[in-house]
């Protein structure tokens, strides 16, 4: 069905526009025939690894193992024994033992050394670096939204993170146009050159400084937490939250915001109300931030029939 063997999902940049576009379809078609998939994964387990904290990439994937019949083993990091031991021999063993992995780490390069212990497929359910499953719900959501994706105007306001990163690389393939009004990076090495000329080349890529000018045009504005999740009540963060609220409270999305634009809003969850976005806007008719959350059930879905050649 690929064009190329797929044997993991770390980061879009290596997957063509054409898969990437094709998993996307297929997303659609889970979420319309969802009681046609209820056995595909019958007698298959995935293990979910996860070092941080989550509620959707969690509950999704779960969720999504047992409706397609099944199942899903949640291990956190520090109750595994892979905070003791070499982290590719544990991933040797697990892949004897289930399908699919998924796992949520910290750091990407310690993602990359789990990968090289892995013979069964492995998902990157969040890094440092990537969040590919969020981006592609992303996708999902505009297109059941728009009816299309390309010719869309996505507007990313907030901090370059993760999320950005993976955004930029499915936009590129789906033909969206990004604009990005970030202030700052979430770290300093977080902007990845090779995806960034890849959507240049595309000119579906741009950067805006002036907030009004961004969203003017957009169909969708995004935003995201401007800290990531596992420092934003950690002690010894609070200096540098605090700087970066400062920086970034100019680019709050809230009611005075969206009167300057029809774009709908989006947000991948989870919301810090009264920092990147208001509690109110999160509720308004022009939110459809819970759609695309619940889309990450029927991504999570098209990400394993994929991976595991089932469709
Ligand atoms: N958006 C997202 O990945 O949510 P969780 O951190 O709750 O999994």
């Amino acid at each position: 069905m690929f064009s190329k063997e797929v044997n993991h999902l770390i980061t879009w940049d290596n997957w063509s526009d054409e898969d990437i576009i094709k998993i996307i379809d297929l997303a659609v078609y889970v979420k319309e025939n969802r009681a046609f998939f209820s056995g595909h994964m019958r007698g298959r387990s995935m293990a979910m690894l996860f070092q941080k904290t989550s509620t959707r990439t969690r509950v999704s994937f779960e969720a999504g193992m047992t409706e397609m019949g099944g199942h899903a083993i949640y291990m956190d990091w520090m109750t595994s024994n892979f905070q003791l031991s070499d982290i590719d021999l544990e991933a040797k063993y697990l892949s004897r033992n289930v399908s699919i992995i998924m796992a949520r780490l910290k750091k990407h390069e310690d993602l990359l050394t789990l990968k090289s212990g892995c013979s069964v497929p492995l998902i990157n359910g969040c890094c440092n670096l990537f969040h590919p499953c969020q981006a592609l719900a992303d996708m999902l959501t505009i297109k059941l939204h728009a009816g299309k994706l390309k010719g869309m105007r996505l507007c990313y306001i907030g901090v370059h993170n993760n999320v950005v990163n993976s955004l930029i690389a499915v936009t590129a393939a789906c033909g969206v146009h990004l604009t990005l009004v970030t202030p700052l990076l979430s770290n300093p090495n977080i902007k990845i050159q090779s995806i960034i000329d890849k959507a240049m080349e595309k000119k579906t890529l741009t950067w805006e400084n002036d907030l009004h000018k961004a969203i003017k045009d957009a169909d969708y504005i995004y935003t995201d937490t401007w800290v990531d999740m596992e420092f934003f009540n950690d002690p010894a963060s609070q200096k540098m939250k605090e700087e970066r609220i400062k920086t970034m409270i100019p680019y709050q999305i809230n009611s005075e915001v969206l009167k300057h634009t029809r774009a709908f809003v989006m947000h991948d969850m989870p919301i810090h109300s009264g920092y990147e976005i208001t509690r109110d806007v999160v509720l308004s008719d022009r939110s459809i931030v819970f759609p695309q959350a619940e889309n990450r059930l029927d991504a999570q879905k098209a990400i394993i029939l994929t991976l595991l050649n089932i469709t």
